[in-house]
C-alpha cells in the first residue's frame, strides 16, 4: 500500500478503505510514515469530509493504536462525560462526585490545558498533595472504594492521537468533523466507559460556530458510540461567555465546591452540571425520568453526599480534602486587581477565548506543553451576559503574581456590548439522543 495512494483518492474526494486507514493510522503512529504524507490527507479530509464508515474505522484505527482500560471489575454501568471545551468549564469536578454519590460509577480522564483551554488535570492538581496521574491500579481503586476516579491518561490510551492532533494542531486541520470524531471518540471508547454523555459546545469561542455544525458533530459521535454498543447521548450547549466566575486552577476548585455546597444554584454553569449529571443517571440507568434524575442530583446537594464524595475521592489519591473546606490551604495569588468598566451599556457577549488567553499570561494556563502553572492565579468573572453595567463598574477581578501589571485595556476588549436590553437566551440548545 502506498500513502500516496490514499492522498491522491481523497484529494479527489473518494472514500478510503478500512485496511487503508488502520494503514495510516499505524504508520502515522510508528513513524514510518512521515509527517508531511500525513498533514496532506489530514488537509485532504478537512477538505473533502469522511463518510461515516471512514470515521468509525478511522476511530477504530486510533482506539487500537495504544492500550484499553478494563472496568469490567467495576460493578455497575460506568458512565463517562465529554466536553468539547469552554473557557472556565469545569463541570467535571461538580458532576463527577454527584453521579458518584448517586451510585453510579464515573471513570474520567482528562487533560492538561493547553493555550487558551484549562484542563481537568491542572484544576484536580492545585488540591495539594492529590496525586493526578494515577496507574490502572490505582484508578480502579478509586472508581471501586469513592465511584468516582479521575486522571491524566493510564498506560497509553490512542497515542496515535497524540501524534496526529499534534500535527493537526500546526496544519490548521482541527475543525473537521471525522477527525474531531475520531479523536475523542478513540480516547472515549479506550477509557473502557459503558455509557458516554457528550457536552458539545457551540458558538463564537467554540470549535462548532453554528447549531447546525455542532449538531452534526453531535450526531457523528453518538453514531460512533452506537455502533460501539456505548449508550450515549449528547447535549448542544451555547458558549458566549466563559462558564462560572472562575477562570484559574484553584480558583475554579473554589467554585466547583461552591456549588456542590449549595450555592450559585441557578448559574449556567450550576444548572450545565445538574442536568449533564442528570442525564449520566439515566444513562447509568439509576433513574427513568429526567425528572427522578434532577431530583436525585438535588438530594446529593442537601444531604452533602457530592461534597463527601469529593472528600473521599481527594483524600483516597493523597489530597488534601481539608482544603475542600478551607481554601486558605488551596494555592493563593499575590495580590488581586480589579478591573472596571471604560463605559455603560449592555453585555451582549464575553469572549472565553481572549479571557483564556489573558489567563494563560497571568501563568494560570501554558503557552507551550511544558511550561509550569501558577496554581494559584486567575480570574474571577463579576459580568454576566444580559447585565446593565453602570460605568466603573467592577467586570473582572485578576488574582495575579505579586508585582503583575495587567492591562486593564484588554481584558475591558474582551465584552461586546450593546446599547439595549438583552435577553439572554437558554444554555441547552439542543439534545441528541
Ligand atoms: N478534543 C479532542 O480531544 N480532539 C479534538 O480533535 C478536538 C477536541
Amino acid at each position: 500500500m502506498r500513502m500516496y495512494d490514499l492522498i491522491y483518492t481523497k484529494k479527489l474526494g473518494g472514500a478510503l478503505t478500512p485496511g487503508q486507514i488502520a494503514f495510516w493510522v499505524k504508520g502515522a503512529a510508528d513513524g514510518t510514515i512521515a509527517d508531511e504524507q500525513s498533514a496532506a490527507l489530514l488537509m485532504a479530509i478537512c477538505w473533502r469530509g469522511m463518510t461515516t464508515e471512514e470515521t468509525l474505522a478511522l476511530t477504530l484505527a486510533m482506539r487500537d493504536s495504544g492500550t484499553r482500560m478494563d472496568l469490567s471489575s467495576v460493578p455497575g454501568i460506568k458512565v463517562d462525560k465529554h466536553s468539547t471545551g469552554g473557557v472556565g468549564d469545569k463541570t467535571t469536578l461538580i458532576l463527577g462526585p454527584i453521579v458518584a454519590a448517586c451510585g453510579v460509577p464515573c471513570p474520567m480522564f482528562s487533560g492538561r490545558g493547553l493555550g487558551h483551554t484549562g484542563g481537568t488535570i491542572d484544576k484536580f492538581a492545585s488540591i495539594p498533595g492529590l496525586k493526578v496521574e494515577l496507574t490502572d491500579a490505582e484508578f480502579l481503586r478509586s472508581l471501586r472504594e469513592t465511584r468516582f476516579a479521575n486522571s491524566a491518561p493510564t498506560g497509553d490510551i490512542a497515542p496515535a492521537d497524540k501524534k496526529l492532533y499534534a500535527l493537526r494542531d500546526v496544519t490548521a486541520t482541527v475543525e473537521s468533523i471525522p477527525l474531531i470524531t475520531a479523536s475523542i471518540m478513540s480516547k472515549k471508547l479506550a477509557g473502557g466507559a459503558d455509557a458516554l454523555v457528550l457536552d458539545v459546545k457551540c458558538g463564537p469561542g467554540a470549535f462548532m460556530k453554528t447549531l447546525e455544525e455542532a449538531r452534526t458533530l453531535a450526531e457523528s459521535m453518538v453514531a460512533v458510540g452506537k455502533a460501539h454498543g456505548m449508550r450515549i447521548r449528547a447535549l448542544i450547549t451555547r458558549m458566549d461567555a466563559p462558564l462560572g466566575w472562575a477562570i484559574g486552577n484553584a480558583l475554579e476548585v473554589m467554585e466547583s465546591v461552591e456549588i456542590l455546597r449549595g450555592e450559585h444554584a441557578d448559574s449556567e454553569l450550576a444548572q450545565m452540571s445538574f442536568r449533564l449529571a442528570a442525564e449520566m443517571l439515566l444513562l447509568g440507568g439509576a433513574a427513568t425520568t429526567l425528572e427522578e434524575a434532577e431530583t436525585k442530583v438535588q438530594t446529593t446537594l442537601r444531604d452533602g453526599s457530592a461534597l463527601e464524595t469529593l472528600r473521599r475521592f481527594v483524600a483516597l489519591n493523597g489530597g488534601d480534602a481539608k482544603a475542600l473546606d478551607d481554601f486558605s490551604r488551596l494555592p493563593q495569588p499575590g495580590q488581586a486587581i480589579e478591573v472596571r468598566a471604560d463605559r455603560a451599556g449592555y453585555i451582549q457577549a464575553i469572549d472565553g477565548r481572549a479571557l483564556g488567553l489573558l489567563a494563560m499570561e497571568l501563568g494560570a494556563g501554558r503557552k507551550d506543553r511544558n511550561d509550569v502553572l501558577d496554581l494559584g492565579v486567575g480570574i474571577r468573572v463579576h459580568a454576566a451576559v444580559g447585565q446593565e453595567v453602570k460605568e466603573d463598574d467592577l467586570l473582572f477581578t485578576l488574582f495575579t503574581k505579586a508585582g503583575a501589571q495587567p492591562d486593564h485595556a484588554a481584558y475591558q476588549a474582551t465584552i461586546q456590548w450593546n446599547e439595549g436590553t438583552i435577553s439572554p437566551s437558554s444554555w441547552l440548545l439542543a439534545t441528541i439522543a
